[in-house]
């Protein structure tokens, strides 16, 4: 007998998202109507910041953060090494260098201290990412830089989760989102710049439409387009209303993964007082590679947790990254969706007891 498959990540939609998409497919408004903004309002309330801007991917966020921030040429941005490497490419493509910085290899975060002996006067940022949902210890991080250094979240995959009761997305002079399917929220692909700042938001808009603001036949600063059409945005709306609702199923799937494997492998966690977003359910095994391809050939499709962003050629010779090494050698993301079920995690987890 063959079991199904158990996929990786299964995006929670269903009628909702139909009758919203054939409501905007009806309408004829297809782009830059109305969902736009119902959307962003949407993510103010459940971010908690004055401003929401819907962009057309995490990747287009992170590009359009710094170039609001006006980071370019002669600039550093420290990154966490072991991170999506879009977070890298973002300083990158804008001119500035990505300055990396080792991770602890248990929590996957940034080491804040490392941050601090990384700051240089051309240091204008960091860019932190709240990794698989973590969030940051982001005290600890304001502690370890100089008022004039930017903190920036990487929130791609923390919508909901909380540092100390404040949202992800709502910690740093601004954050990005993403809405990518294996995203707690997913709007096929999109994402979003969210903050405080009216400028910098103001900035964000202009940027996102070749740089076209209120007067509509002048650009002051060359942009893209980086929109998120309605189509997408009429996605995303039912979803954030059932935010809360997402977040308890994501986080009943890991506490199942957790009851079974916490005297077997490294699993994840929040620091105490803080919420996990559950963007991903991700152990650390030593037996890594074999476990990934034992649990592929059982139909359970697991996956590596992200990059060592110093092993890959546009970034070597940076330095020496032990605990990103480690995390990358050494974490293994396990299928996670709201629908996943505690039968599906047995089968996981009786596969996976095969290499602890
Ligand atoms: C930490 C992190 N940053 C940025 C991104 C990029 O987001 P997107 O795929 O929406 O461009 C991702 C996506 O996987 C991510 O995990």
């Amino acid at each position: 007998m063959t079991s199904e498959p158990i996929r990786l990540a299964r995006p929670d939609v269903g009628e909702a998202e139909l009758a919203a998409l054939a409501e905007v497919v009806a309408s004829g408004q297809l782009t830059m109507g109305p969902q736009v903004e119902a959307f962003e309002a949407a993510l103010t309330d459940a971010v908690g910041t004055a401003h929401a801007v819907a962009l057309s991917s995490g990747t287009a966020a992170l590009h359009l953060a710094i170039l609001a921030l006006g980071i370019g040429r002669g600039d550093e941005v420290i990154v966490p090494a072991y991170t999506f490497p879009a977070t890298a490419n973002a300083v990158e493509l804008s001119g500035a260098r990505a300055v990396l910085v080792d991770v602890d290899p248990e929590t996957f975060l940034v080491r804040p201290e490392l941050v601090a002996e990384a700051v240089t006067p051309r240091t204008r940022a960091v860019l932190a990412v709240h990794l698989f949902g973590r969030p940051v210890d982001w005290e600890e991080l304001q502690t370890a830089v100089p008022q004039e250094v930017a903190l920036l979240e990487d929130a791609a995959g923390a919508l909901g989760a909380r540092y100390r009761g404040t949202p992800c997305g709502a910690l740093g002079l601004l954050a990005c989102l993403s809405f990518h399917p294996r995203k707690i929220v997913t709007t096929g692909e999109g994402g979003a710049i969210t903050t405080d700042e009216a400028e910098l938001a103001a900035s964000a808009r202009r940027l996102r439409h070749h740089g076209l603001a209120g007067d509509p036949i002048d650009i002051a600063v060359p942009g893209l387009n980086y929109r998120l059409p309605d189509l997408l945005c009429a996605l995303g709306i039912p979803q954030l209303r059932r935010l809360e609702s997402l977040l308890t199923a994501r986080e009943r799937v890991a506490g199942w993964y957790t009851e079974r494997l916490e005297h077997l492998v490294g699993t994840p966690s929040a620091s105490e007082g803080d919420r996990h977003g559950w963007q991903a359910y991700v152990i650390r095994l030593e037996r890594r590679d074999e476990a990934l391809a034992g649990l592929r050939a059982d139909g359970i499709e697991a996956q590596i947790g992200t990059y060592a962003v110093n092993r890959l050629s546009a970034y070597r010779e940076r330095g020496d990254f032990p605990g990103a090494d480690e995390a990358f050698e050494r974490a293994l993301a396990l299928p996670l969706a709201t629908t996943t079920t505690e039968d599906e995690v047995d089968r996981v987890v009786r596969a996976l007891t095969r290499y602890v």
